[in-house]
């Protein structure tokens, strides 16, 4: 009998015995004076129900023992007969030895020496209160109406009925009565628990001879014996194992596993430590979010888990999971199999994801913060789940999203304009795309300016609709050339023998064609860009020195002028082209010497001077350092070589540089000044859609150049 159970039988034993002594002695006087009623059956009653319902210990004895002997005090003088002074005796004996075997005992009953086995026995048979307090009253109530009245045989009747269903098995037979789900619910028993692993996960070995067949992921319902408050837990299979020709499953139990069913108990009473099958699960999302649970060696900014879900994911997914009652995101880098051997030969495969911290998600400034603590083992990890749309300020941009997610990377338009960018990627990636969206959004500020040093061809009619200019008429370029020549052929003579007045007047007039064109630029309204192309020249050593003044003459334009208040975004497409690598055959070391400083100048300090690169490279090898590291945002895309990783695993962290190599399309690694939040993270690249190029007739009136003579800037264009 459970206790519900034997607390609704009492009453009603109760009740029953108080109608039934209302009812032999015409009143209801009994319920204190008399023996049979006190002594007797309120004790017997009492006792069996309530205080030791299945067997009596030691101890429980002694008390019984020690309640009749006082009881047996409201005994009238003159009914103390000779079984008055046996009930006597045998308490005192029970009292007595229960007393001493207490005091003996200290091993399992089993276990202790014979005689103590003996006399433990003995008494609990006699010392239990069906035996001692039946006795009691049987006699009690002969003593008072005598063995022949009707009122002793109706108590008598009522005291048969009371021991016959108070026998277990009956018991059993009354107690399905109340449990409706009880025999059903013995259907769905699966196992029992037989190990718990960080208060969350238990294990539990099958029945052989269950009933259900289960799967992964089905969910069960178990009372733990632990468990102070014997709260019913629902949890989920996480995983089975043969071991020993024994199955096991894992079951996790979590609170979001409880909210599934509403925290509602689908059985009652629970025999401890059996786990239930539930049938009908209301419909959850649970599984499609559930990923798996936190394992060993998990840091702070790097967490370990065991990927033990229905649902697919990949890198750069982003989790989330509770620590210490807060939602903390990670974003995956890593997924590694392993083997765990279990017992002697039996092995299990698991898969291992490792994931690095992004921190929590502050929704007011849209960005990441770092949290400072590791999960629990055994904690369940998540999908992310979506956020609000954010709003964002007039500076910023949003260059794309965490892969599956709607979490936003933002970047701040400003900042990344003036403290340099690198767009850093392997060819087809999406570099110049996705920098092209980029100028687009730099472009929407009036006051900006973006010069695309192109030398590849690629820009060639991609911003048409935004009408691009060319800065240097052709007419002046033409002569610009000229004088490059001149010049160049000029210093080629012994010093003696150059026309110093010439040169100084070719100086100048480098730099004053170059500074009024750019100033026209700079100046006017209504253009906003222009396409620095390759030139239709075919020396490459003249090509350097015009882009050496150019970069010349903006600097000091810059400087001496600020840019007449306009900010200036120097795009250099593939950088190589436009700087190319000391190795390179045929190119003055020299001038290519001074064209690096020259952009190094820029941008060491075009900061001050609102002038900021937009840097597109396929290898860092290819880019000078100087250049390089005054880029304080860096955006890269798929890379495989080892110098690009070195250098990007400095500026990104050593982890997430692993997953450089396997970017998908779009995806890339951000991080840096310009970006909302300080931790690098994984993102994926919006489709772009860039407006359509102009029809053929339209595109030949436009001011910009076409490149005729392929076959000598190919040089120049070494590369990919
Ligand atoms: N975000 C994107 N949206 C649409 N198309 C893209 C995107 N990224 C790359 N592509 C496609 O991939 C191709 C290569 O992109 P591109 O920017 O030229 O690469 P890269 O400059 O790195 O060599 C483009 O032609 C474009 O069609
Ligand atoms: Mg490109």
């Amino acid at each position: 009998m459970n206790r519900r159970t034997r607390l609704i039988f009492l009453a009603l034993s109760l009740l029953l015995l108080v109608g039934v002594g209302k009812y032999v002695s015409g009143n209801f006087e009994f319920l204190l004076k008399e023996f049979w009623f006190t002594a007797g059956f309120l004790l017997l009653i009492l006792l069996s129900l309530i205080d030791q319902p299945h067997f009596s210990k030691d101890s429980s004895i002694f008390i019984n023992a020690v309640t009749a002997g006082i009881s047996l005090l409201l005994v009238n003088e003159e009914n103390r007969n000779w079984i008055f002074w046996l009930f006597l005796g045998v308490t005192f004996y029970l009292a007595i030895s229960s007393y001493i075997i207490l005091w003996l005992r200290n091993k399992p009953l089993n276990q202790e020496n014979k005689w103590l086995q003996f006399f433990s026995r003995i008494n609990r048979e006699i010392g239990k209160p069906q035996t001692l307090f039946s006795a009691f009253f049987l006699w009690g109530a002969v003593n008072k109406f005598g063995v022949n009245s009707n009122q002793f045989n109706a108590l008598l009747l009522y005291w048969v009925l009371f021991m016959i269903v108070n026998l277990p098995s009956v018991s059993k037979i009354i107690n399905s009565l109340f449990e409706k789900n009880a025999e059903k619910k013995e259907e769905f028993a699966l196992g029992t628990i037989f190990g718990v692993q960080s208060k969350n996960t238990f294990l539990v070995k099958l029945f052989p001879e269950r009933k259900e067949i289960i799967k992964l992921f089905d969910f069960v319902e178990f009372v733990y014996s632990i468990d102070e408050k014997k709260k019913t837990r629902k949890g989920l299979i996480l995983d089975s194992y043969l071991l020993n020709e024994e199955q096991w499953i894992k079951v996790l139990t979590t609170k979001e596993i409880n909210e599934i069913f509403e925290n509602k108990d689908i059985y009652s009473n629970h025999s401890d430590d059996l786990i239930y099958l539930i049938k009908n699960v209301p419909e959850t999302e649970y599984l499609d979010k559930f990923i798996g649970i936190i394992t060993e060696n998990s840091t702070i900014s790097k967490i370990r888990f065991i990927y033990n879900s229905k649902t697919k994911i990949s890198e750069g997914q982003l989790l989330e999971l509770s620590v210490q009652g807060t939602k903390v995101l990670y974003q995956i880098i890593e997924g590694i199999t392993k083997i765990e051997t279990l017992e002697q030969k039996n092995q299990t495969g698991l898969i291992i994801g490792e994931a690095i911290q992004l921190g929590t998600w502050n929704n007011e400034k849209l960005q990441f913060e770092q949290f400072g603590w590791v999960p629990s083992i055994n904690t369940p990890v998540y999908i992310a789940s979506k956020i609000n749309e954010p709003e964002i300020e007039e500076n910023e941009y949003i260059v794309g999203e965490i892969p599956d997610t709607n979490y936003p990377v933002i970047i701040n338009k400003d900042t990344a304009l003036s403290h340099h960018l690198a767009v850093i990627g392997v060819t087809g990636t999406g570099k110049s795309i996705f920098s092209r969206n980029l100028i687009r959004q730099y472009l929407q500020d009036k006051n900006t300016k973006v010069i695309c040093v192109d030398f590849t061809g690629e820009y060639k009619g991609k911003f048409n609709d935004l009408k691009p200019v060319k800065i240097v008429s052709d007419e002046d370029e033409e002569k610009l050339y000229q004088t490059f020549e001149w010049v160049s052929n000029e210093l080629q003579k012994f010093g003696n023998q150059q026309n110093k007045e010439k040169l100084k007047d070719a100086d100048r007039f480098i730099r004053d064609t170059l500074n009024s064109s750019l100033e026209q630029f700079m100046r006017s309204e209504d253009v906003q860009i222009s396409i620095f192309e390759l030139p239709d020249v075919s020396n490459s050593s003249g090509i350097l020195e015009y882009t050496r003044q150019f970069f010349k003459a903006l600097f000091y334009l810059a400087k001496t002028e600020n840019n007449f208040g306009k900010r200036v975004c120097i795009v250099l497409e593939e950088v190589h082209t436009v700087v190319p690598e000391w190795t390179f055959v045929g190119i003055s070391d020299k001038s290519s010497q001074s064209l690096l400083n020259s952009i190094a100048q820029i941008a060491l300090q075009g900061r001050k001077y609102n002038v900021g690169l937009l840097v597109i490279a396929q290898r860092t090898a290819n880019v000078s350092k100087t250049i390089l590291t005054q880029c304080n945002t860096v955006i890269s895309f798929q890379e495989f070589d080892k110098t690009s990783s070195d250098f990007l695993a400095n500026y990104f962290g050593q982890e997430i540089s692993k997953v450089l190599p396997n970017l998908k399309f779009r995806q890339a690694i951000a991080a840096g000044k310009a970006l909302k939040s300080s931790v690098p993270m994984i993102f994926e690249v919006p489709e772009i859609k860039e407006p359509e190029d102009k029809p053929k007739e339209e595109n030949n009136e436009r001011p910009t150049k076409a490149i005729s003579n392929a076959g000598e800037s190919s040089k120049i264009k070494n590369d990919e």
